[in-house]
């Protein structure tokens, strides 16, 4: 565990880590500590071909990446940066990671103050830039496993691998909730509950922090980042203040009071304001309210896009001048020198206090002492110390298949009719197909090796894809691939469907989906899945084989019409490397399937409403119609919710809930069950949602066995925003629900 984050420990500690900070800030000069609130790209430190009249902006590292002496020197000792962050374009292998931050750390140990740098990475689900390293689902993945434990382990044994690196800070995780299927980074988050989102955020926090080789967390993007207008990255975000303090904050409080030790900041603006210079936002709500204590860095480049994107500042010395007045620790700068030099003028010029800076300097140094950086000095650990893989491999493996969900099984199976058509059973062949089925990339998703995570030169060798699990799995022998790439035409389509026709397979299973993207190059004009692979379903279809869709993606593309030719959909999100066996393994019934939606799957691209709705949004019109519900997914047993009951029919402010639910499974598989909780406020002052997502907890109920469970939930916990935007619980009638089983009781004040 990092000494920052011991709760209730320390005022040794404090009064230790205060005097040493004090000591080491009062030896700094000014530039010393505009240096330190600089981080630099580690592309700014490797040798470049050199600039010429043809090409006179600054080119990319030449290959292989190696750090150049002289703009080490120009950058760590002259301008005293005091962070570098992420990989330059690609994964490295641990010995050049060693390489990179050995150097680094040497050459800050002479500049005057020795202070050793701080380097952060977006290792977001494994250290997905140290390659080889053991990658699991992405955060939407492991929000659908329901297993907050499970999170926590995945994230510990991220912060092994980023350790082991070298590398003591990590991007991670994103705490925006998730209200815009659109959105390109809708599968970096949690889902679309702000209480899963915090549950799953604190479980991830805690595994990087708390862990056996504890790493630095980041939440991001603070705050609104998720919901904008357009559905497209960095596009304008219009939140009430109510909506902020409702939806959007929560996470963050939360993850806040996990002891979280840094915040990166929102790109885009909120209300017209771009976050990164809005004080209110950054210091109103992030310390006062939230009481946030860590440090707060910028996201890329975003002080200097306040005057070269968001027109709100005249040039860039005034956007630093207003960054800094909002709150902000640390500009991740982070391709230009300019900013050390800007900053101290500033300070110099009394346009930005040397008070203000000390604040930053503070935390960034507090940060750099809880990691132990004084102590190590920041240098890398022995690389004999870096760990198994066989000892990391599980909790991803066992994610990946937790997360897989199976949101439909109705055809008919071909052998037992009686029973539906997964798990797939027989001995028959199977047609598999479908522009997803053959690509780790496509498991993996964005920040994968590479940002956009395309490259399959990155890709770890012998991890499995889709289609060659399932060959392992069901054998070669009943596996038929025909492999299609993104832009398979209709002469591909005619001829697999031609195929299938003449071959008669027992079924055929088409990978469906998206290929990997993050941020602007994810954006989307329609949420409509892709005509080809509808074309592909359909035409599937019409041979009369039984067809099961299995989605590899991150988002919910809408495609209701050619959903209702599915005979059986599987959802499997961005498993990561272990996620070609997970599918195959559910296909196969080797695991029951507990993976449930994090989100509200849209029927309608217009019609993206969510699990907490509000009564007019549907409720009496019947237009509440989604292609699937929060919380939506199947097990090959069926697990009925009996009964809802409570001890008392009357609660007081501040007493805790228990709510007892009854399961029965009359299936003939031990399954495990996600009991979910909402609650409904039946009148409240500001118009109360249908439903809102309240606790959860997941059980395993034997065959044919019936369980109780017990969950708990206190009535502090069910107020909202009221009028002045501040937190209310108002008495009186609440329901709760789980499935079919709803009960209600009063509460007074
Ligand atoms: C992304 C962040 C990321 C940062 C550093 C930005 O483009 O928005 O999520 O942490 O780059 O790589």
């Amino acid at each position: 565990m990092l000494v920052g984050c011991q709760p209730g420990k320390p005022d040794v500690q404090t009064d230790a880590k205060t005097a040493f900070v004090d000591s080491v800030l009062s030896t700094m000069s000014i530039e010393d500590k505009a240096g330190e609130m600089t981080q630099l790209a580690l592309e700014m430190l490797c040798v470049r071909p050199p600039s010429t009249p043809e090409k006179p902006k600054r080119q990319a590292p030449l290959e292989p990446h190696r750090l150049d002496s002289a703009l080490v020197h120009e950058a760590l000792i002259d301008l005293k940066v005091g962070s570098v962050l992420n990989c330059a374009g690609h994964a490295y292998g641990p010995d050049q990671w060693h390489e990179f931050i050995a150097g680094i750390q040497s050459a800050a140990a002479q500049k005057t103050t020795g202070i050793p740098v701080l380097y952060g990475i977006d290792a977001i689900h494994g250290a997905t830039y140290t390659s080889g390293a053991i990658l699991g689902p992405q955060q939407i993945g492991l929000a659908a496993t329901w297993d907050t434990a499970l999170v926590r382990k995945c994230a510990e044994n991220t912060a092994i691998e980023v350790a082991a690196s070298g590398i003591p800070w990590n991007f991670s995780p994103v705490l925006d909730v998730a209200r815009d299927a659109r959105w390109p980074r809708f599968w970096e988050t949690f889902g679309e509950a702000p209480k899963l989102v915090g549950d799953m955020g604190v479980a991830m926090v805690r595994g990087y922090q708390e862990g056996p080789s504890p790493i630095a967390a980041t939440l991001k993007h603070y705050v609104g980042y998720s919901r904008p207008l357009t559905g497209k990255d960095r596009t304008p975000a219009w939140i009430p203040e109510r909506q902020l303090r409702q939806i959007f904050l929560p996470p963050f409080q939360a993850a806040i009071d996990a002891g979280a030790m840094s915040v990166m900041v929102n790109s885009g603006e909120v209300n017209g304001i771009p976050v990164h210079c809005d004080e209110h936002i950054l210091t109103d709500i992030l310390r006062d309210d939230l009481g946030f204590e860590g440090m707060v860095v910028t996201d890329w480049e975003d002080i200097r896009f306040l005057f070269e994107r968001h027109m709100v500042a005249a040039d860039y010395k005034e956007a630093i001048e207003m960054a800094i007045h909002a709150g902000i620790d640390m500009s991740m700068v982070p391709t230009d020198l300019e900013f050390p030099v800007l900053l101290a003028e500033l300070v110099r010029e009394g346009r930005v206090s040397e008070a203000r800076m000390d604040e930053s300097v503070r935390r960034i140094l507090e940060m750099k002492y809880d990691l132990g950086l004084f102590t190590s000095g920041g240098m890398p650990p022995a690389l004999s110390n870096y760990p198994a893989k066989e000892s990391l491999e599980g909790a991803a493996a066992r994610a990946a298949v937790k997360s897989i969900t199976v949101l439909k099984n109705e055809g008919q199976h071909a052998i037992y009719p009686d029973k539906p058509i997964l798990p797939i059973g027989g001995t028959g062949r199977i047609l598999v197909t479908g522009p997803t089925a053959n690509s780790l990339n496509a498991l993996n998703g964005g920040w994968s090796g590479t940002w956009q995570g395309r490259d399959t030169a990155y890709n770890t060798p012998g991890r499995p894809t889709a289609v060659e699990s399932m060959i392992e799995v069901f054998g070669a022998d009943r596996i038929d691939f025909h492999e299609v790439g993104m832009n398979l035409t209709s002469s591909d389509i005619d001829r697999i469907a031609g195929h299938v026709a003449q071959t008669r397979p027992q079924c055929t299973v088409v990978f469906l989906g998206e290929m990997p993207y993050t941020e602007f190059p994810g954006n989307i004009e329609d949420l409509e899945l892709f005509e080809n692979q509808q074309e592909l379903v359909q035409a599937l279809k019409t041979t009369g084989t039984p067809v099961i869709g299995v989605y590899v993606g991150g988002r919910p593309r809408t495609f209701s019409e050619t959903e209702s030719m599915l005979d059986a959909f599987v959802m499997a999100y961005l498993p990561g490397d272990y996620g070609g066996r997970a599918i195959a393994d559910v296909l196969i019934g080797a695991f029951n399937p507990s993976g449930r939606l994090p989100f509200t799957w849209p029927r309608h691209a217009s019609a993206h409403l969510t699990h907490d709705r509000k009564f007019t949004e549907g409720e009496t019109s019947g237009d509440f119609n989604p292609l699937y519900t929060f919380g939506s997914g199947l097990s090959y047993s069926h697990v009925e919710t009996t009964s809802i009951a409570l001890a008392d029919s009357v609660y007081q402010l501040g007493d805790t809930v228990t709510v007892t639910v009854g399961l029965q499974n009359t299936g003939d598989r031990s399954t495990i069950e996600t009991v979910i909780l909402y609650s409904q406020d039946r009148v409240a002052s500001i118009t109360p949602s249908v439903d809102v997502l309240k606790a959860f907890k997941q059980v395993i109920v034997p065959a044919g066995a019936s369980a109780e469970v017990q969950i708990q939930v206190n009535t502090d916990e069910l107020g909202f925003i009221g009028k002045d935007n501040t937190y209310i619980v108002e008495p009186g009638v609440f329901g709760l629900r789980v499935k079919n089983q709803g009960i209600a009781f009063k509460l007074t004040l």
